[in-house]
This record gives C-alpha cells, structure tokens and sequence, in this order.
C-alpha cells in the first residue's frame, strides 16, 4: 500500500517524502510544478536510496487522480498541494479558491469514489486569526482571516470535518502549521521561492549570499519585548516527522483530530536575525520598515496535544533552523535550478 503525496515536490512535500520512504512507506507524488521542481524529487532520491513513483498532473484534473488510483495502491492520502502566497492570493482570490478549494474537493471525490477515506491536510496557524489566546491550543476559537489564502485553509477544514461527521469511515486529520523554516541536514534540500520571497527565513538567507541588499524588518512598534513580529518557527523536517506520526494516528481510525505542530516558542524577528548571525558567522544587514498589512503581533502554540496523542515532539531548535536554511541557500544559490 502506498501514501499519496499531493504537492510531494514541494518544500514541506519533499522533506515529508524522504521521512516516509525512510520510515518503509511507499510514496506516490502528484504535482503539477506549479511551485516547485522535479529535481527536488531527484534530491530525495539521493537521500534515501528509494524512489517516489511520480504523476505530474492536477488535483483538479479527475482524469490524472482516477489513474492514479486505478495503477497504484492507495491507503491515505497527505495533502499538501496548494497556492500559498499570501499576498498573491489578495490580488487572485479567483485562483486561489479554485485551485485550493475546487482542487480539494475534486481530490476528495475521486478519492472516497475509490473507497480511499484517509487524509492528512495542511493547515496553517492562519485559521486562528488574531489569536484570543497565546500560548494557542486546538481549543482556541478560529478567527478572521486577513486574505484569501487564509479562508481557503479555515474553509477546508469547515469542509473535511463535515465530510468526516457526515461519514465517519473518514478519517481526517488537521495540522495546522506555524512558521516552517529549515531544510534538510544534507544542504540538498530547502525552501525555493519564485521571486522575492514574501517570508522571513528565505529573505534572511537571500541577504546573506548577496541577492538581496537588506532585510526589511516589518514593524517595530508592536506590543512583543523588542517591538517585532513573534512567530513559532518550526524546522521543516520536525513537520515532516509529524506526518508520519499522523499516518499512525490514522492506522488507529482516529476520526476528526487537530493539531497543532509548532515548538512552542516564540521568536521575534530580531531574534532570527541574531540567531542567524550567530550560528553562521555573518552579517545580515536589515532596516526597519512600515508594518506589513495583515500580520499580527505574536503567534506560537501549545503544541502539548501533538505530543500527548501522536508522541510528536520538536526536535531541533533555532540554531539547527538556522544553520540548516543557511547550508541550503549556500550551496544552491539558485535554488534547484542550475
Ligand atoms: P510549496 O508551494 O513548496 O508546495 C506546494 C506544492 O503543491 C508545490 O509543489 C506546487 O507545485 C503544488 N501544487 C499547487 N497547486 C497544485 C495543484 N492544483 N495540483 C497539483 N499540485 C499543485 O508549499 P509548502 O510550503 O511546501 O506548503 C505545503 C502546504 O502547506 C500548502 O498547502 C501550504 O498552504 C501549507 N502551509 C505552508 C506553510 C508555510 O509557511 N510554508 C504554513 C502553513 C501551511
Ligand atoms: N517579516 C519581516 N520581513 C520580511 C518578511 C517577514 O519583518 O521580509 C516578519 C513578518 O512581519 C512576521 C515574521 O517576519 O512578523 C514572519 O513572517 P513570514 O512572512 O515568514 O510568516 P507569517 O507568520 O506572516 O506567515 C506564515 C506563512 C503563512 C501562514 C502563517 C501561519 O506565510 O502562509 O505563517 O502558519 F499562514
């Protein structure tokens, strides 16, 4: 039987890729390189030894998903593929809830249509909104979403819970994400933005090989001890673990579950600026600039439910976060181009 890996080339994709063929599952990607690249794939390979049976296609296309499980074995499906860029989805919400929303539920179809009732979905600590409560539990009310990109995650959640109560051979279970940052301990793997990248950590390592001239810090009058932004920034790789803990969680037919997976510390982003410095010796250049639209002051979770019923805990602190996005960007500096 085999895991169904949509959005399997992207960044938190492919470093789930290689902790599930490493683990003995067997993985089957479906992507459409929107955002990413097969080589990525070719990365995993290199890691693992073990190759990912691969279908460039569309979750919206019924054509390619019923392929796909008419020549492979399916038992759970790990949903990662989606548009992510916030602001983008501000200016295209048309495109942001067709490929998010209509993609999901075409997924779904196509999946329950196969007997197939297991998915695992990447949400993101965005459904909270302003959160009314930090540390933020899975109790915590959702909140109103500052874009389009953030309604699509809060929407399918509403969606996959219904689906699930409505019958409850499905198993669905919601991980609502913080801040991944990180790449994988090889420097062969990590986080490859289109463009100037809109987040914290892929902006930092741009400065500091030299494509960019300086980071903008955004907004430093908020209520946090030196006036910036606070996030619960999570190595990827720590998130990628917590899928496979989630496929077990699954194996025991849990039902509707959510968790959060985030450390549980906060971090501002002057304390990522100094952590980088610090754990790579360099020298990141930043100015303090306007407040971003929609950000909020702070963000991090209590992430002790995770760990209480997957046995999921984070493993790796700021410095290996750091270190790790830096060997990265350094020794592919045009990500997984050329
Ligand atoms: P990513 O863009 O690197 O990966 C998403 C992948 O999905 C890409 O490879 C893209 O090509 C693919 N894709 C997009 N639309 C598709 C479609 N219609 N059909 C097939 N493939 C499609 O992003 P990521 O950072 O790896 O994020 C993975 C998931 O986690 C996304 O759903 C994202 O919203 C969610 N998430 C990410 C973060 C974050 O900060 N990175 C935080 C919370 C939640
Ligand atoms: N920041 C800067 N300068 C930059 C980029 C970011 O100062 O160039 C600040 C932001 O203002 C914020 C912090 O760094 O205080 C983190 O910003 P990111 O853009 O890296 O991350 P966000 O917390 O804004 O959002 C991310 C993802 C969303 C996701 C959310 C919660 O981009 O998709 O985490 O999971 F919904």
């Amino acid at each position: 039987m085999a895991i169904l890996v949509t959005g399997g080339a992207g960044y938190i994709g492919s470093h789930t890729c290689v902790e599930l063929l490493s683990a003995g599952h067997e993985v089957v990607v479906l992507d459409n390189l929107s955002n990413s690249s097969e080589e990525s794939l070719k990365r995993v390979k290199a890691i693992t030894g073990k190759e990912v049976t691969f279908y460039k296609g569309d979750i919206l296309d019924r054509e390619v998903l019923n392929r796909i499980f008419a020549e492979e074995k399916i038992e759970s499906c790990i949903h990662f593929a989606g548009l992510k860029a916030v602001g983008e989805s501000v200016a295209k919400p048309w495109e942001y809830y067709n490929n998010n929303i209509a993609g999901t539920l075409t997924l779904v179809d196509v999946m329950r249509q196969n007997g197939c009732k297991n998915i695992i979905f990447s949400s993101s600590a965005t459904v909270y909104g302003d959160p009314a409560q930090i540390p933020i539990t899975e109790e915590c009310p959702k909140g109103q979403c500052t874009n389009p990109y953030g309604w699509t995650k809060s929407m399918l959640e509403q969606v996959l819970s219904d689906i699930q109560k409505a019958d409850p051979e499905w198993n669905v279970i919601l991980l609502r994400y913080f801040n991944p940052i990180g790449a994988h301990k090889s420097g062969t793997m990590g986080e490859n933005p289109n463009g100037i990248p809109n987040n914290l950590m892929p902006y930092v390592t741009q400065v500091a090989v030299g494509k960019l001239k300086e980071l903008g810090v955004f907004g430093n009058d908020y209520d946090t001890p030196d006036g910036t932004g606070v996030r619960d920034y999570i190595h990827v790789v720590d998130l990628a673990l917590g899928h496979v803990k989630a496929l077990k969680k699954i194996e025991e037919k849990a039902g509707l579950c959510i968790y959060n997976l985030g450390t549980g510390h906060g971090y501002s982003v002057l304390d990522i600026v100094k952590n980088f410095e610090e754990a790579n010796g360099l020298k990141v250049p930043y100015v303090i600039k306007e407040r971003r639209p929609g950000d909020i002051a702070t963000c991090y979770c209590d992430p002790s439910k995770a760990e209480r019923e997957l046995g999921w805990k984070a493993q790796y602190g700021i410095r290996e976060m750091c270190e790790d996005s830096w060997r990265w960007q350094k020794n592919n500096p045009n990500g997984y181009e050329e």
